[in-house]
């Protein structure tokens, strides 16, 4: 008979098909890796996506890929952390990662030490988006972000206009505060109205109501008539063909660069429609001659190596320490089982999240 440990992880099994809890073996930390007692996590659009849009998902799938916990076990090379340290981190690239599950295995660079002062569930809320949003600035709008930031840095492209649309999504939000830390002045923003004053107070100098009918009017109109382009820097937070490219096609102009979430969302899901999804941001719409789109990729943010050694493990805490990111505000989902909260967490992305993360637990206890 095995003595191999188990642990409860959830799998996705079949597109449009309820999630599963599934026993895995529960793995011992090797070398620089980590051990982690994962206590809550969070629905994302990507579960979302996966789930219902089956998006680069082989069936079965364990899911997951942000989580808060305690450090159970630690590999004989590591030296940041210790066992019952509480860590928050994005954890995506193999099953015995994912954080939908009780344990979970993984290089320590994934994981930072949770400032005191924060809970498990504030912290939570933030490591998948800030990754993305460093990624985004620095491989797709190739805006420096230097670590340590040095104590008189002034961006190269300080003064130019940057667009953020979908500013109150997780994403939008991290990207502004990231941008504001590196100095830039002009961060424009879209959202619902109700959430400007919290998008200004994190740091967008403007913002507009992505729902108005005259929106790429008031958007083009925001600058000076001599400039050109109004935004030279554009970041699409939602990547939805119809409700975020289409309009951001209108402002994107000769010179701009456009850097869109992917997947691009070509059929939103509901009830009765299977989603549909497109890897392709630059073929999505008609784009002005000049404008220069790209399509961000997080998942393959390790392949910078100052994130890879830092960003997690270094700069996350640090900015959450020194309030310079504040943790997202965000809804707890509960529930009696695992399988019960993660399934009401997918059905809360299923009706739209507004300004908040889905937060909830993964063990029990
Ligand atoms: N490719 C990558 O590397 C990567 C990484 C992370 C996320 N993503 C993708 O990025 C998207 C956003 O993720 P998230 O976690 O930030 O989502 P989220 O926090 O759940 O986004 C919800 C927000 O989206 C906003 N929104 C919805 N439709 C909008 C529209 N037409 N225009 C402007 N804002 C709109 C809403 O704003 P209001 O409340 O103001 O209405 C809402 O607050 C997802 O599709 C996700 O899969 C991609």
């Amino acid at each position: 008979m095995s003595n191999q440990r188990t642990h409860d992880g959830l799998v996705l099994v079949g597109t449009r098909a309820p999630y599963e809890v599934r026993k895995f073996p529960t793995i011992s930390p090797k070398g620089d890796e980590i051990m982690v007692n994962i206590k809550w996590t969070a629905s994302t659009p990507l579960d979302l996506h996966q789930a219902d849009g089956g998006l680069l998902v082989e069936h079965p799938m364990r899911t997951g890929s942000t989580g808060a916990g305690i450090v159970a076990e630690v590999g004989t090379d590591v030296k940041h952390f210790q066992v019952g340290d509480r860590v928050f981190g994005f954890a995506h690239q193999k099953p015995e990662w994912k954080t939908h599950q009780e344990y979970a295995t993984a290089p320590a660079w994934v994981f930072g030490k949770i400032p005191e002062g924060f809970s498990l569930e504030e912290a939570v809320t933030l490591p998948e988006n800030l990754v993305t949003a460093f990624n985004t600035i620095a491989t797709d709008l190739k805006l420096p972000t230097p670590w340590p930031k040095p104590a008189d840095y002034e961006p190269p492209r300080a003064n130019e206009r940057i667009l953020v649309w979908g500013a109150a999504s997780s994403v939008g939000q991290l990207t502004i505060q990231v941008l504001k830390y590196y100095g830039y002045k002009h961060i424009i923003g879209t959202a619902s109205s109700n959430h400007h004053a919290y998008i200004k107070k994190i740091g967008a100098s403007e913002v507009y109501d992505y729902r108005s009918p005259s929106i790429v009017d008031d958007l083009l109109r925001s600058a000076q008539r001599s400039e050109a382009p109004v935004f030279p820097l554009i970041i699409d937070c939602i990547g939805s063909q119809e409700r975020t490219l289409a309009p951001i096609s209108k402002v994107a102009q000769n010179g701009s660069t456009v850097a869109v979430m992917l997947p691009v969302i070509v059929k939103h899901a509901s009830d009765e429609t299977v989603p549909e999804y497109s890897m392709d941001a630059g073929d999505s719409v008609a784009w002005a001659t000049g404008v220069n789109v790209t399509g961000v990729r997080t998942h393959f943010y390790w392949k910078n190596e100052m994130f890879r050694e830092k960003l997690q493990m270094e700069i996350m805490p640090t900015l959450l320490a020194q309030g310079i990111v504040q943790p997202n505000r965000y809804r707890v989902v509960e529930g009696q089982t695992l399988l019960e909260r993660a399934t009401k967490g997918l059905d809360a992305m299923r009706e739209g999240a507004s300004g908040e993360k889905v937060v909830w637990r993964v063990s029990n206890e």
